[in-house]
Parts: structure tokens; C-alpha cells; sequence
């Protein structure tokens, strides 16, 4: 059985003081214990909330790292192993926001990717289509070529140690959802891809759900078959609203 993951993308949000607001309110809420938690504060922020939720079983991880591992001479880059350092456990690689605003290539993906496995960070790596893509039929190769681009070069071994989160781009900070079935038939690819490279490993890997999460569509987005949690923008902002979506994820 793989265990439930949901996780909180604070994206490019928060100050000192609301971020301290958004600790408290995650410490009130009710986790339940079947459910793995997880917050990305913006990288400012981690040894803030790292301090903050200490105690709490809340992992906090990175929103991106760099290609590079280990410290160095790379300006406004955080390497992974600086995120380790400050208590992260894992690392968002490959977001939309970053492959399309910022160009970011499969093949930094897939450097980051192992970057922060290098580091004993857990990656979470982002795929998903935009909505010229899904409308030109072309959701499921798009994704298919953004996952073989990391198992190509980390092998599906990897994964035994990564997160898989489908965003499509297009229901991301848009209010549109996919629909369970729209969200499991991709999902169910993604599995099926990395079966074909090793049964096992695909059977144990958690795949979440992100783009416009809400208490009011978490529980039936989580019922689908492989559909092991989310990952949620905008609503992992209000605490009540994050702690109601961890719970639709328990059983
Ligand atoms: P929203 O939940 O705001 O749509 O964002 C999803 C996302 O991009 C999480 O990484």
C-alpha cells in the first residue's frame, strides 16, 4: 500500500510574519497520522519553518535546487545539498512555473533531479501538458517524454526514492480542475511507463494530483486509483484549508 502524500506549494508567497501566521495554523490543524505532509516555503523562509513546525510530522522541502549538488561559485542558485543542510527533506524539480517562465529543459530537470537524490533529498518531479497540448491530443506523450527524460538518465531504480506529481498546466492557479478521470488516466500512464521499466518500483511510487486542489475536490481526486495525494498551490495557503485537504487524503 503506498502511503498517502499531500504537499503544500507555497510557491513565491509570504513574509516573516505570515509566514509565522501559516505555521501556527498548520500547528492547529488535525494531520492525520496515514497521510505523509509536506510544505515548500519559498528558500528565504525554509529554516524559519523548519524551526517553526519542529515536533510536527510536517517534511519540508525546496521549490527547486540547482544542477550542481554541492556548493559553489553559482550565483542566486541554492544547491541541494545547502537545502539538506537546512533541514529539507525533499525538493520540487521540473514545476510548470519553471519550464515555462524560466525555460527550464528536461535536461536540468533531470541534473536537479539527481542533484537532490545526490544529497539524500527525495525529488518531486513536476510534469504536466498545457492546454494546446491536451486540446492537440498530445497530453499523454508530453508527460511521457518529460518522465522517460529522468528515467533515461537516472534509471527507474530512482524512483524508488522520488515522488511523481501530474500538474496539468492548465488547472494550475486557474480554478479548473481536471476531472478525477481526466487526472487518473494520466496518472495510470505514468504508472504503466515506469512498469514497463521495473513492476515493483512503479507499484511503490506515489504519484500526486496538482492544479486548483481544494477541500471541496480532494476527496474524490484522492479516490481514484492512482491518485496517491496532491500537491496544492494557491489553497495550501489558508492552514484550515491545507489540514482539511490532508485529512480527505486519510481514510
Ligand atoms: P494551485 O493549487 O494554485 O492550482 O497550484 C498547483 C501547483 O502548481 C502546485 O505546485
Amino acid at each position: 500500500m503506498r502511503r498517502p502524500m499531500v504537499a503544500g506549494n507555497w510557491k513565491m508567497h509570504g513574509t516573516r510574519a505570515s509566514v509565522a501566521e501559516l505555521i501556527e495554523g498548520v500547528r492547529r490543524q488535525a494531520l492525520p497520522v496515514d497521510v505523509e505532509v509536506a510544505v515548500f516555503p519559498s528558500c528565504l523562509h525554509v529554516a524559519q519553518v523548519v524551526e517553526g513546525l519542529s515536533g510536527l510530522p510536517v517534511m519540508v522541502g525546496g521549490q527547486d535546487c540547482a544542477v550542481e549538488a554541492s556548493q559553489g561559485a553559482l550565483t542566486g542558485e541554492v544547491a541541494a545539498s545547502q537545502l539538506r543542510d537546512a533541514g529539507c527533506a525533499l525538493v520540487l524539480v521540473g514545476h510548470s512555473e519553471r519550464r515555462l517562465l524560466l525555460a527550464e529543459s528536461d535536461e536540468w530537470v533531470v541534473r536537479k533531479f539527481a542533484a537532490a537524490q545526490s544529497c539524500g533529498l527525495v525529488p518531486v518531479l513536476c510534469v504536466g501538458e498545457t492546454l494546446a497540448q491536451r486540446e492537440a491530443g498530445e497530453t499523454l506523450e508530453v508527460v511521457g517524454r518529460q518522465l522517460a527524460a529522468v528515467i533515461d538518465a537516472c534509471g527507474v531504480a530512482a524512483f524508488g526514492r522520488a515522488v511523481v506529481a501530474y500538474e496539468p498546466v492548465w488547472a494550475i492557479g486557474s480554478g479548473l480542475t481536471a476531472s478525477p478521470d481526466q487526472a487518473q488516466e494520466v496518472h495510470a500512464a505514468i504508472r504503466a511507463q515506469l512498469a514497463a521499466a521495473d513492476a515493483e518500483v512503479a507499484q511503490g511510487v506515489r504519484i500526486l494530483y496538482g492544479g486548483s486542489v481544494k477541500a471541496v475536490n480532494a476527496a474524490e481526486l484522492f479516490g481514484m486509483p492512482d491518485i496517491d495525494g496532491g500537491l496544492v498551490g494557491g489553497a495550501s495557503l489558508n492552514a484550515d484549508e491545507f489540514g482539511a485537504i490532508c485529512r480527505a487524503a486519510g481514510s
